[in-house]
Order: structure tokens, then C-alpha cells, then sequence
């Protein structure tokens, strides 16, 4: 497997506050990476550098042996790049289906005018299962849906690589095995997967490799077993407890 994405050193201060601080980690081609660590870690910070949301203070990211650092998020979609956010994003004014539709005139579908990117978005709800709530406008959604309408929004670039920061925050057992079961659907169908999530379950179900963030630097990565087994990452975890596998 070759490594699809690659950063070095990667940096980042907040008036004098390291939120991220020499993160170096690879991505490999049509695998799950995850990236666990505490509260304030850094995670989302690692996460907003890659995909383009703040430039970072030093270090480089690599995307296709490309030197992507310091690229604006919207030329990201272009590039076959999409994310979701931990805090949800919805367009809450309109329907679940205008909110997908709107994601396919970015990226790599463009659509043309609203009806196909209508069409395209019909398709993408079936496959997030959220065709029964096509009419239904976002912000009368509940977090499992929001959730997923995130997912959804995301995928209607059509990207080969989709970052995901916990997508599955809030949700029951349930509606988790539902997304972890949509995260390998979407895996399977190609897309090379990163996911920041806490729920170590998924964790250990999805990926193959994960990478330990803790007070913004990576103390440990390996498979989930092998950083579960990490003594310094269970000491990291058992202030706060162990990490969440039974989510
Ligand atoms: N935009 C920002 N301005 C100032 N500080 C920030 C900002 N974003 C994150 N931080 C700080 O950076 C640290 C890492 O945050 P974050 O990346 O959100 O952690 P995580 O996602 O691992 O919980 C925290 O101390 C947080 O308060
Ligand atoms: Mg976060």
C-alpha cells in the first residue's frame, strides 16, 4: 500500500499555545487510518491543516506526492479531498436532499443545473439511508441524522479521500453499528478513509492503522491492539478513563 497522504512536522500555534505540535503521519491507499487521542489533543486542529482550513504554523502536507500545504479548503474538493465537521454544518434552511444536492455542484460531479444535482444527491441518500428524510429541512434534524446528512453532504463531491471527525459523537449503540457500517460501505466502495473518533469500537472494527494524539504531539501509532496495549497511551487515557470500547 502506498501512502496517499503524507505530512512532516506538522505545527500549529494559537497566540503561543501549541495545539499541534512535529506531527509526522502517513495515509495509506484505500485504507481506514484512525486518530484517537483526549480532549484538546490536537486531532481537529491535524485535521483542519490537512484539509486546508488553517495554514499550519510549520510542516508539510503531501497529497499524491503533491505538495498541498498551505491550499485554501475549497480547492480541496477539486482534488477529490472532502471532510465533515465535529461541530455540524448543515445549510439548516434547507431539505436534507438541497443539502446533499449542494455538495454535487462542488468537486468532482459539478453538476449543471439543479436537477441533476438533485438526481445525483437522490442516489447518495439511498445509500445513507436517508431517502425517508429527503423533505425534511436540516435543522429539524436530531445529531444521529445531522450526523449522517454530514456524511452525505461530504460524499456528493464524489471524493477518493473523506476525512471524518467523530461521525459518531452522540450517537446509541445502534445508530453506530449503522455508520460504522456505512464507513466501511463507503471504504469499500473506494475511498480511502481518516477518521478522528473516540468511540474505540469503531476504532477497532474499521481500522487498520491508528495514530495517538496527545497534548498535540503523536505518542504512538500502530494497529488498535498495539496502541491499546501501549503503556504510555493507557497511562494517557487512564486519567480520563480507558479509552470507550464498549462506546
Ligand atoms: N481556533 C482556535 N483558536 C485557539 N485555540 C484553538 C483553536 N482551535 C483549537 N484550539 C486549541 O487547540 C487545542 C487542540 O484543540 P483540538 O484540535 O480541537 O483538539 P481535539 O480535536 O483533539 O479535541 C485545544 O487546546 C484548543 O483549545
Ligand atoms: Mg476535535
Amino acid at each position: 500500500m502506498s501512502a496517499v497522504l503524507e505530512v512532516r512536522g506538522l505545527c500549529k500555534s494559537f497566540r503561543g499555545l501549541k495545539a499541534v505540535s512535529d506531527v509526522s503521519l502517513t495515509a495509506e491507499e484505500g485504507a481506514i487510518t484512525g486518530m484517537i487521542g483526549p480532549n484538546g489533543a490536537g486531532k481537529s486542529t491535524t485535521f483542519n491543516m490537512i484539509c486546508g482550513f488553517y495554514p499550519p504554523t510549520s510542516g508539510q502536507i503531501f497529497y499524491r506526492g503533491r505538495d498541498i500545504t498551505g491550499l485554501r479548503a475549497y480547492q480541496f474538493a477539486d482534488m477529490g479531498i472532502a471532510r465533515t465537521f465535529q461541530i455540524m454544518k448543515p445549510l439548516g434552511n434547507l431539505t436534507v436532499l438541497d443539502n446533499v444536492a449542494s455538495g454535487a455542484f462542488f468537486g468532482r460531479h459539478k453538476a449543471k443545473s439543479l436537477s441533476q444535482a438533485r438526481e445525483i444527491a437522490e442516489g447518495i441518500l439511498e445509500f445513507t439511508g436517508l431517502t425517508a428524510r429527503r423533505d425534511v429541512l436540516a435543522r429539524e434534524m436530531g445529531t444521529p441524522d445531522q450526523k449522517r446528512l454530514e456524511v452525505a453532504r461530504a460524499l456528493a463531491t464524489k471524493p477518493d479521500m473523506l476525512f471524518l471527525d467523530e461521525a459518531m459523537a452522540g450517537l446509541n449503540p445502534t445508530e453506530t453499528e449503522d455508520a460504522i457500517a456505512l464507513i466501511r460501505r463507503i471504504n469499500e466502495g473506494g475511498v480511502t478513509i481518516f477518521l478522528i473518533e473516540h468511540i474505540m469500537r469503531a476504532v477497532v472494527s474499521l481500522c487498520g492503522k491508528v495514530v495517538v494524539l496527545h497534548h498535540g504531539e503523536k505518542i504512538a501509532e500502530g494497529t488498535p491492539e498495539q496502541v491499546m496495549n501501549d503503556p504510555y497511551v493507557m497511562e494517557v487515557y487512564l486519567g480520563k478513563g480507558a479509552p470507550n470500547v464498549k462506546g
